[in-house]
């Protein structure tokens, strides 16, 4: 059975793209198809990330979402040479018109929610992640807390811990799903104990990985996949243990 997790936030720049890529890089390297949705429609970034071209004109999630183009049609294979598994990529348009135009019209949040449906069953995903648009707007929400984990990432700094506190506010409003918290770009002096206490006591979350700030993700310039390339970073091996946590989840 497929498992559906959703990565969001309520601001951005606190590493849901990265984390997302990494993640389904570490599942594929462990032998799982795995599928991404870039349904951050407002600063689309994961096809970069992943080494994808530029996906056909009009054939983006936007455009199956606006009933413009068949799901099968915004299907990218991303080339992972040599893993046992696979990613596939749902990307959203990075054209001007289409990020001002879905900002304007919307979508259909239904066909969303079918196309997951159908994507986990008809791609044979073991995951599905979803990186989604950072905030507390509705069809966002609705869509992240109908999955089977939501993973929420903030920096530990306050200005994120004042706005997930408004987030978990939103999401309880609709829903009580699985939510684990994932705490990225602690500095070296950073106490795990204190930042597990600040969270259970002001978020009632209990954190599930507390990832490195780590400059050489900024030297990469958000352009590969840091796990495969420096697999003993203690960044990467957060991701390993997190990636151990989701294979669990389908055990
Ligand atoms: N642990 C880290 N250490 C250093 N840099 C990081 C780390 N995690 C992410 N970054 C960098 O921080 C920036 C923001 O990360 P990313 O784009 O993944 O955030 P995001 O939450 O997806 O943002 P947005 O919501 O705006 O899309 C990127 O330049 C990324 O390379
Ligand atoms: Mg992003």
């Amino acid at each position: 059975m497929s498992r559906i997790i959703s990565v969001h936030a309520f601001k951005g720049g606190s590493g849901k793209t990265t984390i997302t890529a990494n993640l389904a890089a570490r599942l594929a390297a462990g032998g799982s198809r795995v599928g991404i949705i870039d349904a951050d429609f407002r600063a689309p970034g994961m096809r970069v990330l992943l080494g994808l071209p530029a996906p056909r004109p009009q054939r983006t999630l936007n455009h199956y979402l606006w009933h413009e183009a068949e799901l099968e049609e915004v299907i990218y294979p991303a080339p992972m040479d040599n893993l046992p598994g696979q990613i596939i990529l749902i990307p959203a348009s990075g054209t001007l018109e289409d990020i001002r135009r879905m900002s304007k019209e919307g979508y259909d949040t239904g066909l969303l929610h079918n196309g997951i449906k159908a994507l986990t069953t008809q791609e044979r995903l073991d995951f599905l992640l979803v990186d989604t648009q950072p905030g507390v707007e509705e069809n966002t929400l609705l869509m992240a807390v109908s999955s089977d984990l939501l993973l929420i990432t903030a920096c530990p700094d306050y200005q994120d811990l004042n706005g997930t506190r408004l987030l978990m506010q939103a999401i309880y409003r609709l829903a009580e799903p699985q939510i684990a918290l994932l705490v990225n770009k602690t500095s070296p002096t950073s106490q795990p104990e204190r930042l597990r206490k600040i969270a259970r006591e002001h978020l009632d979350l209990d954190i599930l990985s507390i990832l490195p700030l780590a400059d050489a993700i900024i030297e990469k310039a958000g352009r590969s996949l840091f796990v495969l390339e420096h697999p003993d970073h203690p960044w990467s091996q957060a991701i390993d243990d997190l990636a151990e946590h989701l294979l669990a989840l389908r055990a």
